[in-house]
């Protein structure tokens, strides 16, 4: 539990303390956005926060950001970080010996494949919405990234329809978008999606009319097990959690910001910039042996346990503002740049940013060159309670379109 003095014992010499309890150890705590600035307004660029028990070393300045980021997983681990945000809303048995892991998935030749499986999931998806209608653009998304990724990790043989409703129930975004919630979650819904997924890649497997997949590359890494369905299906399962964290709601950004700006900057500029300003991601690395953490002011002495953690909508707005400006990603530089996160720096940056790019690219370019498409929203407001990822809307963003 925490005590008074911990941050003393755990971090040394002492930042100063906030009182900001973390959302999943509080539902009080309603927006972590305006609770962090506050601290920080009144603490400065490095403080520490108790909660539930846990030492968190927040910080924020430049060259504390660029440690941050520095810092190798053997001595401050994002994995176990990460690791212990979705345990508390997925079983723990999806963490045990997986096998295959998203660094696995995205080499050159993989991403030329991806985006012949994504002409396919938007041509599906057009043809689903006709030519004149309404659309949730955050909604939509969501259909298409899960279209695309299950086709591209289970093959196009794969009944995506019958599969989406469990992926939502395994959408593991649950544990930061509402980290209120996570608390008292028994995962039996969970284990049960779990089960009903393993029995679709049983099916599937079994299936001698399949086109090749990358199932099958997952499959070999389980030749080894009488019976390895079970194991397939967890690494499938985890790769697709790891998509729906952010691809579905940077999508969503993409198109909306696009829609309500229109600009002669290219997509891809549109994507990193809307990127930019919905980033809602808290960032932390659980320390695994004492070492000397420097935010450029002071160089404190970090014990085993705590977690540094920075948080990107603090930092994103701050030098560069936040109005819509795509065309400032024709500077290169601002990609390097600690103090503004699209895809993370270092050795934890994303392996998919290629990939997603052009999946966001791509799906915005062939909307709009199919359909006219009208917003019938201002402003895209993220979730407030929401502490991780690419934010998820609050209120609902409804394009109506016309085929041209
Ligand atoms: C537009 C979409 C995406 C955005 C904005 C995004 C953003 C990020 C960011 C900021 C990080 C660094 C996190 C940190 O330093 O703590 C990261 C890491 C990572 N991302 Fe993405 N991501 C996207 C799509 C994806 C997709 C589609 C996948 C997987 C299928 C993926 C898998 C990963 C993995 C595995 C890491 C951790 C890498 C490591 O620890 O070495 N991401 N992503």
């Amino acid at each position: 539990m925490a005590t008074g003095n911990s941050v003393a014992l755990m971090i040394d010499p002492s930042p100063p303390r906030s009182d900001f309890a973390m959302p999943w150890d509080s539902p009080d705590e309603t927006d972590p956005v305006v609770g962090l600035t506050e601290a920080r307004r009144q603490l400065g660029d490095t403080f520490a926060v108790e909660s539930g028990g846990v030492t968190y070393l927040f910080t924020f300045g430049e060259a504390g950001l660029r440690s941050f980021y520095a810092v190798e997983e053997r001595v401050a681990s994002k994995g176990l970080a990460d690791y212990r945000m979705l345990v508390r809303k997925l079983p723990d048995e999806l963490f045990v010996e997986r096998r295959t892991f998203a660094h696995d998935l995205f080499g050159a030749e993989e991403v030329q494949g991806y985006l012949d499986n994504l002409d396919w999931a938007i041509d599906a998806e057009i043809e689903q919405l006709g030519d004149v209608g309404s659309l949730d653009v955050f909604d939509f998304s969501r259909r298409i990234g899960h279209r695309l990724g299950l086709g591209c990790w289970m093959g196009r043989e794969a009944p995506i329809a019958e599969l989406i409703p469990e992926f939502e129930i395994l959408d593991g975004a649950e544990a930061f978008v509402h980290p209120e919630r996570s608390s008292g979650a028994t995962k039996d819904d969970e284990r049960a999606a779990l089960a009903r997924v393993e029995h679709v890649v049983r099916a599937l497997l079994a299936r001698t009319d399949r086109r090749p997949s990358f199932l099958d590359d997952i499959a070999r890494r389980w030749d080894d097990v009488p019976d390895p369905a079970s194991g397939i299906a967890g690494d499938v399962v985890l790769l697709h959690i790891a998509t729906m964290t952010n691809l579905f709601a940077a999508l969503a950004w993409s198109l909306a910001q696009v829609l309500l700006h229109p600009t002669d900057a290219s997509l891809e500029q549109c994507a990193f910039e809307a990127v930019r300003l919905g980033q809602r991601s808290i960032m932390l690395r659980e320390v695994l042996r004492p070492f000397v953490f420097s935010d450029g002011r002071h160089e404190y002495r970090v014990e085993r346990g705590v977690q540094l953690a920075t948080m990107l909508p603090l930092t994103n707005s701050e030098r560069l503002g936040a109005t819509y400006t795509p065309d400032r990603w024709s500077d290169r530089s601002l990609h390097r740049d600690v103090a503004v996160t699209t895809f993370g720096h270092g050795p934890h940056r994303c392996p998919a940013q290629r990939f997603s790019v052009s999946a966001i690219v791509r799906t915005v370019d062939r909307l709009l060159s199919t359909y006219t498409m009208t917003p019938d929203f201002d402003e895209v407001v993220p979730m407030p309670s929401q502490i991780g990822g690419v934010a998820r809307s609050a209120t609902p963003c409804v394009v109506s379109y016309l085929r041209r």
